[in-house]
């Protein structure tokens, strides 16, 4: 936290907002529109399509629409599927889902072939209002790309979420739906306005459980909140749930009576759910039990199950997420990026026609760069859906702003096969603001969209999203989109670049820095760093071989170091450090320079951000400047740690001439009661130790050598979940700051996850100039430091 910035702003508190809303805020604005509205036709979806009408424009325009049940002779917004508005001689073919928006005479008609359409269109008008669109002569068809685009909910049904950031689950708690579904009805609202027709409710990791009666009821109540904005529920289903759930002996997905138990469950589940959407399956990965305990492929478990659907138009979307994760590392022909289409590939034109594949984005799993995966484009017989990963797990866990619309682009521009589906990992939960981070906000915003078009750009995306979200004013606009298209770059360049993979703790919480954690084990994710050189073999020539499964032209490009494109490299190729990359730079300068440069990306962020005090409500001001700024502290932790451990791993120096910090360790203060220990791994703490008080309280001091003048003071100390630490600083003895440490960062050790900062900013400093920190423990958090630096004032 910075001290004198975030009260200076906190002081001037006015109107409050809590994000909420989301981008659906209706805030005034002229628009000149019809006065009443008439809707034809009748079903909870055209309800829930007239209510938002009503509320928009009431929230726009201030004024009521008048609501008539025919069409009136004064000018109306007009909503009804073609067969309900025949009179208008309306002729179109329209696909499912797709909406037409036209002016008729000075009506405004929004028609679509089915009631979802006319609802989509109705948000779709809505849109164009709040971004002061032209309401003249409009004639905008617009039809969805893929027929399903699905949400998958990771909301375990004790009311937890597996990599879930905003929150606790707003469907589940206590092995119950909750009583109160208003939430999923709100979250149903920002998902129709997106165009997104399922949700899968449970994580993939799915308890079996979910397919008991008492279960199958609490997910109709969880259906019945959503149907009303045209979102079907879908459910995670566990393989071996004809054993589990069923009693039989055996969940072997060629057996008569297993074929008959998901023939009758899925019966059961339609009569108390006749919408569902259908299934998403995780089998033999990660610990899932699958077909491979029988020996049976995975053509055999995915249609043993999509046969049960068939009859009720459902749906199986199977994981092509499908690895081994004991993988031996010795081996280095062994490559985990190689499984999704060494597994899939043989069994193109096996899967019955309502399986999807649902593959993610790249062949390992949602780092921060990685290749498209191969299998796109490699099953032409089958189904293929991209899987999306919205919540931010492997990008900062809605702690850090990070907008993958520009990656998800990336990919998505890559792909040249037809996608029959979308699934998206979603971000949100029980957090006043849906996503932690308001930021992470445009993340669901632009899944939505793009599932909808992929062909929107990525600033067309967000500049939709912030002038909906944050209003149009020039500035903010421009603030906030330049923030959000370059914050993927900004969080690769201080993590891992050059194709390195996130480098996070990956055997722990994904989210602090653990460079040593992807080697030495079997989840796969190696970048066989070592004192030559750097990157993973995976040519056809000397490595792996994975090349080899993209299609000709590519596989030559990847194959070459040559021609591999530098922010691939070390995905592609070991190479020495000294390796010189196309910008002429050394594979380890950039590295060090990346992460530097990455850091001070942030710091921009700060002061971009800055100037928008005024241009909103302050709460959301405020909450987004003190989360940059915690980002700006980690990606400082990161880019330390990293730069050290590759430093130390390669014995090459750092050739820049990095700024003068004044760092000083905790370790070497004047230590009254605090003990120096060391923090694993060791990078993640400056001088690879901290101090921690053993007592109820203790002191470090030391006297300053840095040159008279101002300076920020920042003072590195940890935070760990296991308590609320207090701490005081003091220059010459006089209080400076007093603060306790009690933000919610999901580790209780000390390391870089915990990491974190205190900012004293404009302090007049001169040599010999005493600061003294004192620091008690609570419960079991020790109240440790890491170091006190001093940046001298611009
Ligand atoms: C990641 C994630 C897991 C998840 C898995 C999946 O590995 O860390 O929590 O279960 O992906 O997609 O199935």
């Amino acid at each position: 936290m910075r001290i004198a910035a975030i009260l200076l702003f906190a002081a001037a508190a006015g109107r409050a907002e809590t994000g909420y809303d989301a981008w659906l805020r209706y805030t005034p604005r002229a628009a000149t529109v019809p006065a009443a509205i008439a809707t034809i036709g009748n079903s909870p979806v055209l309800d829930s399509a007239r209510a938002e009408l009503v509320r928009g424009l009431r929230g726009i325009t201030g004024r009521t629409l008048r609501i008539e049940s025919s069409i009136p002779a004064e000018p109306a917004i007009i909503l009804g599927t073609l067969a309900n508005l025949q009179q208008l001689n309306l002729s179109a073919t329209l696909a499912t889902d797709a909406y037409w928006i036209k002016s008729v005479g000075s009506n405004i008609v929004i028609t679509a072939q089915n009631d979802r359409g006319v609802l989509y269109g109705t948000f779709a008008l809505l849109r164009k209002i709040q971004l002061g669109e032209s309401l003249d002569n409009l004639d905008d068809r617009q039809t969805p790309r893929s027929p399903l685009r699905w949400v998958n909910q990771w909301d375990n049904l004790d009311g937890t979420i597996e990599r879930g950031y905003g929150g606790r689950s707003i469907f589940w708690d206590n092995l119950r739906a909750r009583d109160d579904l208003h939430r999923v009805s709100d979250y149903g609202r920002l998902l129709a306005s997106l165009g997104i027709n399922g949700c899968s409710i449970n994580n993939v990791n799915a308890n079996p459980k979910l397919l008991t009666p008492e279960l199958i009821a609490q997910a109709a109540r969880i259906a019945d909140a959503f149907r009303p904005w045209g979102v079907q529920v879908a459910l995670s289903i566990d393989f071996g749930s004809p054993q589990s759930v069923g009693g039989l002996d055996t969940f072997d997905p060629l057996d008569p009576r297993v074929i008959a138990w998901w023939n009758s469950k899925v019966d059961e589940l339609y009569r108390a759910i006749p919408d569902l959407a259908g299934f998403v399956l995780k089998a033999d990965s990660e610990g899932r039990v699958g077909p491979s305990t029988y020996g049976r492929t995975h053509a055999d478990a995915a249609n043993v199950v999509a046969r049960a659907l068939k009859p009720h138009h459902g749906t199986i979307f199977y994981r092509g997420f499908v690895y081994d994760h004991h993988m031996d590392w010795n081996n280095p022909k062994n490559d985990r990026a190689r499984a999704a289409y060494d597994n899939f590939k043989p069994l193109d034109g096996k899967f019955d026609d309502n399986v999807i594949i649902q593959i993610k984005n790249g062949p390992i799993d949602f780092q921060v760069r990685e290749p498209v995966s191969p299998l796109f484009g490699a099953l032409p017989k089958t189904n293929e859906a991209i899987e999306l990963q919205v919540t931010q797990e492997y990008f900062g866990q809605s702690r850090h702003t990070v907008f993958l619309v520009p990656m998800w682009k990336e990919t998505l521009d890559a792909i040249k096969s037809p996608l029959a589906a979308f699934a998206g990992v979603a971000n949100i939960g029980l957090d006043d603001n849906w996503t932690g981070n308001h930021l992470s906000q445009a993340n669901l915003y632009g899944y939505g969209r793009l599932a909808w078009n992929p062909d929107l750009t990525a600033s067309q995306i967000v500049e939709e999203w912030t002038k909906q979200t944050f209003g149009d004013d020039a500035r903010v606009v421009n603030t906030i989109a330049q923030i959000q298209l370059t914050s993927w770059r900004t969080y690769e360049n201080y993590t891992g670049p050059l194709g390195l993979q996130t480098l996070t703790d990956i055997t722990g919480n994904h989210y602090g820095v653990n460079v040593e954690a992807s080697e030495r084990n079997g989840w796969g994710q190696w970048h066989r760093a070592d004192s030559q050189g750097v990157g993973m073999d995976r040519t056809v020539a000397t490595g792996t071989g994975y090349t080899g499964q993209y299609a000709p032209p590519i596989a030559r490009m990847y194959e070459s170091a040559e021609t591999t494109p530098d922010d691939l490299l070390l995905f592609f190729h070991h190479v020495p450090y000294t390796h010189v990359l196309h910008n002429g730079k050394t594979v380890i300068q950039q590295i060090y320079d990346l992460h530097y440069q990455g850091a001070e990306q942030v710091e921009q962020y700060i002061r971009d951000w800055t100037l928008l005090h005024g241009y909103m409500d302050d709460q959301r001001f405020l909450a987004v400047l003190e989360q940059l700024d915690y980002q700006a502290v980690q990606a400082d932790v990161w880019r330390d740690a990293v730069n050290t451990w590759f430093q130390s791993a390669s014995g090459i120096k750092d050739a820049a001439a990095r700024p003068d910090l004044h760092r000083m360790e905790a370790e070497s203060m004047e230590l009254e009661g605090y003990t120096p220990v060391a923090v694993t791994p060791p990078e993640d703490a400056s001088g690879g130790k901290a101090i921690t008080c053993p007592v109820q309280k203790c002191s470090a001091a030391a006297s300053i050598t840095a040159p008279a003048g101002v300076y920020t003071i920042r003072i590195q100390y940890f935070d760990q979940n296991t308590g609320a630490s207090h701490f005081r600083a003091f220059l010459n003895n006089q209080p400076l700051a007093d603060w306790t440490a009690l933000d919610r960062l999901p580790s209780a050790k000390l390391d870089s996850t915990t990491s974190t900062r205190l900012s004293i900013l404009g302090i007049a400093l001169k040599p010999g100039d005493r600061i003294r920190i004192e620091g008690s423990p609570d419960a079991r958090e020790p109240a440790a430091l890491d170091y006190v630096e001093l940046i001298p004032n611009k």
